[in-house]
């Protein structure tokens, strides 16, 4: 119970028992938030339940949510649920932390921005990139100045996987490799570089199978001429695992593993690596943002906004590919 006034949330309800729900779960019981864990099928549920030690298991989303021990809830639901089960958590009362992409379409985010503001619940979008420790490190490096003035980004995620379910119907992910995994950088881009005003967007032709694309290059023109490039592939047979995100300003560049295992940093002076360990995909420091959220009434870092821009960044990058032109970003 300490952990849980010190957490300042009380029920965290899951929707949804798939994978990402298994790192959400793993925070909170790290964190000693209570679970809450909601199934379409109870005995999926109950198994999650057991499995993670969650304090009761649903058959259904609605009734976890309508559960007086409930206080908040994780959307883990494919991309064209998440405005739908938003709406369901906000109308039970409940604070509510929505998976990436805040939704497919930027007319759902605003209903789930207007529903948040409405019922006077937080709406934090699940981007753990920006909880990663490696990642604030390198925001961190380039708020104090250490590049000096920023030139240029290029953030390379490029690998090889063959998706299943609910990712190979098309519009159920509301695209493809950009809006799922991507969207990871696009946030960066603009988090670390500034806000982004043109894309110009390519797609390869595609080799795995997938709703939408499997591969995407962005080039992007930031506030002040910065360039940002984003390479994102799921068809990239042979890619190595390190896969990279550098950042480069007019006094030297930073390179960060993707996976936030460490930094490489080279101003004027020597190359300094930084290694992380601890909770280095930000599932915990994410959680600890959520509650900090519902217990202050501040708004998180990663707000509703804050993922209405992402998901504006990947549509003009999709119109870009359509329309076989720049796309500029309305202001
Ligand atoms: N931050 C990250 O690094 C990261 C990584 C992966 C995914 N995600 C995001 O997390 C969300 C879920 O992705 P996931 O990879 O966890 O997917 P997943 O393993 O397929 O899990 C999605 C869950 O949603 C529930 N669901 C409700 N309606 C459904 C429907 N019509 N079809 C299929 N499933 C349905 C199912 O749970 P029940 O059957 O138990 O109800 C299912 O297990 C997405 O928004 C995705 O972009 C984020």
């Amino acid at each position: 119970m300490l952990a849980l006034k010190f957490m300042g949330l009380g029920g965290l309800v899951l929707f949804g028992c798939g994978w990402i729900a298994r790192r959400h779960a793993v925070a909170a019981r790290r964190l000693g938030v209570p679970l809450l864990v909601a199934s379409r099928d109870l005995a999926r549920a109950r198994a999650f339940a057991r499995e993670f030690g969650a304090a009761d298991a649903f058959g259904a989303y609605d009734d976890a949510a309508r559960d007086p021990r409930a206080e908040a809830a994780v959307i883990c639901t494919p991309h064209d649920r998440h405005c739908a089960d938003t709406l369901l958590a906000l109308g039970a009362g409940l604070h509510v932390l929505v998976e990436k992409p805040i939704a497919p379409t930027v007319e759902e985010a605003d209903r789930m921005i207007a529903g948040a503001r409405d019922a006077g619940r937080v709406l934090m979008v699940a981007e753990n990139f920006h909880f990663m420790p490696a990642f604030r490190h390198v925001h961190g490096l380039l708020t104090s100045g250490a590049l000096g003035a920023l030139r240029s980004l290029h953030l390379v995620a490029r690998g090889y996987r063959q998706h299943s379910g609910w990712r190979l119907a098309a519009g159920a992910a509301g695209g493809g490799v950009l809006i799922d995994g991507g969207i990871h950088y696009v946030h960066n881009l603009s988090w670390w570089g500034g806000e982004v005003r043109r894309v110009f967007a390519l797609r390869p032709p595609q080799t795995v199978e997938l709703g939408g694309e499997d591969a995407v290059d962005i080039l992007a023109e930031l506030a002040g001429g910065i360039v940002g490039f984003v390479s994102n592939s799921l068809g990239a047979r042979g890619a190595p695992r390190v896969q990279w995100s550098s950042v480069t300003g007019v006094d030297g560049t930073i390179f960060a593993d993707n996976r936030g295992r460490f930094i490489l940093s080279r101003g004027r002076g020597r190359m300094r690596l930084r290694l992380f360990r601890r909770d280095s995909r930000g599932h915990e420091a994410m959680l600890r943002a959520f509650a900090d959220a519902v217990g202050s009434g501040r708004p998180p870092e990663t707000d509703g906004r804050s993922g209405r821009r992402d998901l504006a960044v990947v549509l003009a990058a999709y119109r870009s590919v359509a329309e076989r032109r720049p796309v500029d970003l309305a202001c």
